[in-house]
């Protein structure tokens, strides 16, 4: 079992490094509600969101993976880590991982590099790997990065979801240090229920329907949500997980800086909020900007809560998330002091 002898603690992963990335083009909701049957008003009311940004075409995954993590990098004041791992529920290609790809236009060819699949939750389950990795003594850097781009899963016409979401990635550098330091990832609480694996899916594209010979209809072959209950586990488990994260930091609610949570409606943020006795105020709320980021919208707010002073060193985070799977996570840590790239 690896230790560190220093005082810092017990070897733990700790955050030295943040970027993030968004494609050049906005979409307000005036622009979707010129399109399709929706209103600024419903958007905004029912989710928060005011605007978002969508890929160009021909802009996949990787290269927001790559803009975010080179950003990171630069943060960490690093030009090489030990491996990547890369949060993603719109690879590039179903096969092989983007992870690779990304590392190679970041100079790290030959170095470990995979994708983690658990759509919104995917940054969480990756930092989680990734920190695994560190405290195995394993790695001494990694970058961790969490990119999506689901205006390429989402049917542009079907307004409960096309309004939703949008493309980014966000990225984190961890190293080597102790668990009493600012920035040391605590333990992670994650969680998954394969039983609703319906509520949050792409059906088609698979082995499931690539193992048949028919064609799949256009909505298998687009994303879908089961909107209210997806709301409805969104806050059980998140709240949940973040009062076990809380715990296991040893502090008690009240003294709880910043939550951070997945960034996909703010009416979610809020009741999350209110479970745990997290004022408003100490709400990070990003998505007004970006929509529903997936797997990138946790280290994205993270990136611009820090970069307008919403997040200071010192701070005490709760990061939360649910998505796809269904799947959940929580962890807890001190935020470091991090140059902004
Ligand atoms: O990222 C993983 C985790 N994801 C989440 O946590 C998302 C959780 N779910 C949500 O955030 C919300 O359920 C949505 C934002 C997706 C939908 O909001 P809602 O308040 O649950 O709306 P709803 O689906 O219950 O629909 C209410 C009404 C319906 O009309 P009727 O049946 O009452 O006449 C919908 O047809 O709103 C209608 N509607 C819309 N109207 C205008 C649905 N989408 C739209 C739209 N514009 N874009």
């Amino acid at each position: 079992m690896p230790t560190s002898p220093s005082a810092q603690g017990a070897r733990a992963a700790v955050v030295c490094g943040l970027g993030a990335w968004l494609p050049p083009r906005a979409v307000d909701n005036d622009e979707l509600a010129s399109r399709i049957d929706t209103s600024d008003d419903w958007i905004r009311t029912r989710t928060g969101i005011r605007t978002r940004h969508f890929v160009s075409p021909g802009m996949p995954t990787s290269r927001l993976a790559t803009e975010a993590g080179a950003r990171a990098l630069e943060s960490a004041g690093l030009d090489s880590v030990d491996a990547v791992v890369l949060a993603t529920t719109t690879p590039d290609r179903p096969c092989p991982a983007t992870a690779p790809l990304v590392a190679h236009r970041l100079g790290l060819t030959g170095r470990p590099a995979f994708d983690v699949s658990a759509v919104c939750t995917g940054f969480l389950y990756a930092l989680a790997t990734a920190a695994a990795l560190i405290t195995s003594g394993a790695a001494e850097h990694i970058l961790v990065i969490g990119a999506d781009a689901f205006s390429t899963i989402v049917d542009p016409e079907e307004r409960s979801t096309a309004v939703v979401f949008g493309d980014g990635a966000g990225a984190v550098v961890l190293r080597a240090g102790g668990a009493a330091e600012p920035g040391a990832v605590g333990r992670v609480e994650l969680g998954a229920d394969g039983s609703l694996a319906d509520l949050i899916t792409v059906r088609a594209g698979g082995s499931e329907t690539r193992s048949t010979d028919v064609p799949p209809s256009r909505a298998d072959a687009h994303f879908s949500m089961a909107g209210q209950e997806v709301f409805f586990h969104a806050v059980t488990r998140m709240a949940g997980a973040s009062r076990t994260a809380i715990a296991d930091a040893g502090w008690r609610a009240e003294e709880v800086d910043r939550l951070v949570g997945h960034q996909a409606n703010a009416r979610i943020l809020h009741a999350v909020g209110e479970r745990l006795d997290i004022p408003r105020d100490r709400i990070v709320i990003h998505l007004d900007r970006v929509g529903n980021t997936a797997a990138a919208s946790i280290p994205l707010a993270l990136a611009h809560a820090q970069s307008t002073g919403g997040l200071g060193a010192g701070d005490r985070v709760v990061l939360s998330a649910f998505g796809g799977g269904a799947t959940w996570g929580a962890t807890a840590l001190t935020w470091p002091d991090l140059k902004t790239a």
